[in-house]
């Protein structure tokens, strides 16, 4: 039983006390897709935003970039393993079916106390897998939950397909959840799903409806598959209200907003979203330029090197804002307390 349940108390703001990430080292440029697929940098830049993204080594896989992130996220919060009681991985590149990469992750640092599982939201999951520890830590039930998104999007990529090969990034974030410190700490979230709408972004093939055969991989059913004209309507919109949604929800105003963290797919969807909403686009922290669409592991990665730069400073107000496949969308605002 953790100190809280012991002691009785509940409902204490719970926090991000510490963030960290972890970018592979091999990096690809928008020259090196030029020498792949009928593309140009000029094409990928002006539609999308992005120069270049990292991919992870062959023999590395989701879990060994999200054991590096947690470490360094551990030594920010000046946590030890063994105090973590819960790690929750958002990922739709686990290593495996099973065992979930939340507990090969547990192995690999030594968090011998902590339960573990995984959460599968697509590019909204470290938002989702965040409220979910949030209420954990917010109910008195555990003091110190891991979370990470980690993404190895290049184990899923039809490297033939110029319309979505150019788009993926590989890399993780994890961010350590504990009982605020200080009384600053999440606000308030709002998560939404459409189901209706799952076609538009999907990876077909290698689950229970279309399981691995040699059909499956010579159609390629376990690249990911993505209308994107579409979703980028869906993304936008769904961002928008979101954004709206959760200032309403925590009774606070766009103005007192210091940074919003998007979902790093596209510079074009984010320059809309903040036309939409009404918060200046320098308020917006963009990396996607340099690490393209990361998924689950795109806003964390991004926070941490917010507040690693002194964007994000203490006494700051923060709203993730999140959209992917599903489709899944959802946004989170927290003071960030350092
Ligand atoms: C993918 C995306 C960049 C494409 O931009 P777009 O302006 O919608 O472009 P379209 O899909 O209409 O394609 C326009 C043309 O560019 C071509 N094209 C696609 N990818 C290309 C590439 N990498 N290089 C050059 N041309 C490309 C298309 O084949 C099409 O050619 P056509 O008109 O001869 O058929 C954009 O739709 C997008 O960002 N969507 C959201 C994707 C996303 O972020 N998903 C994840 C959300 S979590």
């Amino acid at each position: 039983m953790s100190e809280l349940q012991k002691s009785g108390a509940s409902a204490q703001r719970a926090a991000i006390v510490g963030t960290g990430s972890y970018a592979p080292a091999r990096v690809m440029t928008n020259a090196d897709f030029e020498k792949i697929v009928d593309t140009t940098d000029e094409w990928i830049t002006t539609r999308t935003g992005i120069k270049e993204r990292h991919f992870a080594a062959e023999d590395e896989a989701t879990s060994d970039m999200a054991a590096e992130a947690a470490r360094r996220a551990l030594q920010a919060a000046g946590a030890a393993a063994d105090e973590v009681e819960m790690i929750v991985v958002a990922t739709i590149t686990p290593d495996m079916p099973f065992p979930n990469t939340a507990c090969l992750v547990q192995e690999k640092i030594g968090a011998r106390k902590a339960f573990c599982f995984d959460i599968e939201a697509a590019c909204s999951g470290f938002v989702y897998a965040a409220e979910i520890a949030r209420r954990f830590v917010e109910g008195g039930a555990l003091r110190t939950a891991l979370v990470i998104g980690a993404e190895k999007m290049s184990s899923m990529i039809d490297w033939k397909d110029r319309s979505t090969c150019v788009l993926f990034g590989d890399g993780a974030g994890a961010a350590v959840i504990q009982p605020s410190r200080d009384g600053r700490g999440i606000r308030g979230a709002v998560l939404h799903s459409d189901g209706s709408l799952g076609e538009l972004l999907m990876v077909p093939g290698g689950g229970s409806r279309a399981p691995a055969s040699h059909e499956s991989v010579d159609k390629g059913l376990h690249f990911l598959k993505m209308q994107g004209r579409e979703v980028f309507k869906y993304a936008v919109n769904n961002m928008t209200a979101a954004a709206l949604e959760v200032l309403e929800k925590t009774g606070l105003k766009k103005d007192q907003i210091a940074c919003v963290i998007p979902h790093q797919a596209n510079h074009r969807i984010i320059k809309a979203v903040a036309d939409r909403v009404g918060i200046p686009l320098e308020r917006f922290f963009i990396n996607v330029d340099r690490y393209g669409n990361t998924s689950a592991a795109s806003v964390i990665i991004a926070l941490d090197e917010a507040v690693r730069s002194g964007r994000v400073r203490p006494g700051d107000l923060v709203m993730f804002l999140v959209f992917g496949g599903g489709f899944t969308w959802g946004a989170m605002v927290l003071e960030w307390s350092g």
